[in-house]
């Protein structure tokens, strides 16, 4: 398979070429013949919240996403409103309940905002389907199609970790704005003067955070039923502070397009970030969703200016003679870095810039990340340790830890 098969077709609407995919997600060749579950790329990331009105603004009006889709009571569905956002390939869908009997009520009540499913775009739903079926899995919904005036899409889904589920799409037969039922909706906001086109360009992995002694059953699910393989795997001492701990493995699909690292907690002096996680969310759940942009700089300025807060990071961390030398030379002064408080990393491969949000909802659950690739396939497994003392004062200060 040739890279340029593996475009979606949205990702070619987005005017992303493969060139730039690659970088910006860390893409790798592979052969998709033989693959039993063969995954093109992300279809959407669908987040069910308290106020989706309000949140679909957030997304516009702090991450620079526009507004493309919407369904709701005037469009025939009478239980929400959905609001679909995009920038560049990444689709976000927000959904809150309009009816006070939605099953959505029910979902926020229990786990808050967050992600409900990670949509993930297929070539043949159906082979994908009767793999999954082969290996035990609980098929939520049946393989069905919608049609309507832009065409037909094909749609299943699977259940994964805890609530979340994956829908498998395959919208090649579908031209309209997301799915049937849905109409095209623009909004009347506009960006600042000086803003960015796009603040991040495409979505570089999803991180699930599951139970103590449960990471590797979904590592093996993903494996088994997505013919996913390992990527990377950060056990011990390079992801413990002195009080707390967790335990990580990333798998991905065969052109790395697809990344799930995987999370549970260790145990250690107190408690890990990855339990205060599971206490809030109510279970295990999406924890955060990396975003790749190709101008970190602009986008951490353009968010600070928007409001969005940021991990701190100690300056002890650019100080630090060891790490100066292990980074080498990346394409801006480090003072650049420090000021923004934006980590680096570099192995083999080359280096990466990354930063992290605060948690953007209520509860201390689902945050951001965003990442700057420059040939490295990694994860920041570097900046684990300063990370997550990071987040231990945050947790500190919540009171959580
Ligand atoms: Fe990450």
């Amino acid at each position: 398979m040739t890279f340029q098969q593996i475009l979606t077709n949205h990702e070619r609407l987005a005017g992303l070429d493969i060139d730039q995919l690659r970088q910006l997600v860390g893409l790798v060749e592979y052969d998709a013949a033989g693959d039993p579950f063969p995954v093109s790329g992300w279809d959407s990331i669908v987040w069910v919240v308290g106020n989706a009105t309000q949140t679909a603004h957030f997304f516009q009006s702090a991450f620079g996403m526009d507004l493309v889709a919407y369904s709701g009571p005037a469009t025939g569905d009478r239980e929400g409103h959905s609001f679909v956002l995009e920038s560049g390939a990444v689709r976000f869908v927000v959904r809150g309940a309009v009816d006070p009997d939605s099953t959505l009520i029910e979902h926020h009540r229990k786990h808050g905002d967050g992600v409900v499913d990670i949509a993930l775009a297929v070539p043949d739903v159906d082979t994908c389907i009767a793999h999954a079926r082969g290996q035990g899995v609980d098929v939520l919904v049946e393989p069905h199609q919608i049609s309507d005036e832009h065409g037909t899409v094909r749609l299943a889904t699977i259940a994964a970790y805890g609530d979340t589920r994956h829908t498998l799409v395959d919208r090649s037969r579908y031209a309209g704005p997301y799915l049937p039922g849905y109409v095209r909706r623009e909004s009347t906001y506009r960006k600042r003067d000086g803003a960015p086109r796009r603040i991040f360009q495409a979505l570089d992995h999803v991180v699930g955070n599951v139970e103590l002694g449960k990471m590797d059953q979904w590592v093996g699910f993903y494996q088994r039923v997505m013919g996913f393989t390992n990527m990377a795997e950060f056990v011990g001492e390079d992801i413990a502070t002195e009080y707390s701990a967790l335990m990580s493995k990333v798998v991905s699909n065969g052109n790395h397009r697809v990344k799930f690292p995987l999370n549970e907690p260790a145990i250690a002096k107190k408690r890990s970030q990855i339990e205060e996680y599971l206490d809030y969310y109510g279970g295990p759940g999406v924890q955060h969703l990396a975003l790749a942009t190709n101008d970190i700089l602009t986008a951490v300025d353009h968010l600070v200016a928007e409001g969005i807060e940021f991990l701190a990071t100690p300056d002890s961390y650019y100080e630090d003679p060891e790490l100066r030398a292990r980074i080498g030379s990346v394409r801006v002064p480090i003072e650049e870095l420090q000021k923004r408080g934006i980590l680096v990393d570099r192995d083999e491969d080359g280096y990466l810039l990354q930063i992290f949000t605060k948690p953007v909802v209520d509860r201390p659950t689902v945050f951001f990340e965003l990442i700057e690739r420059h040939g490295s396939l990694g994860f920041g497994i570097g900046n684990f340790k300063a990370l997550f003392e990071a987040i231990e004062r945050e947790q500190d200060a919540r009171g959580n830890f």
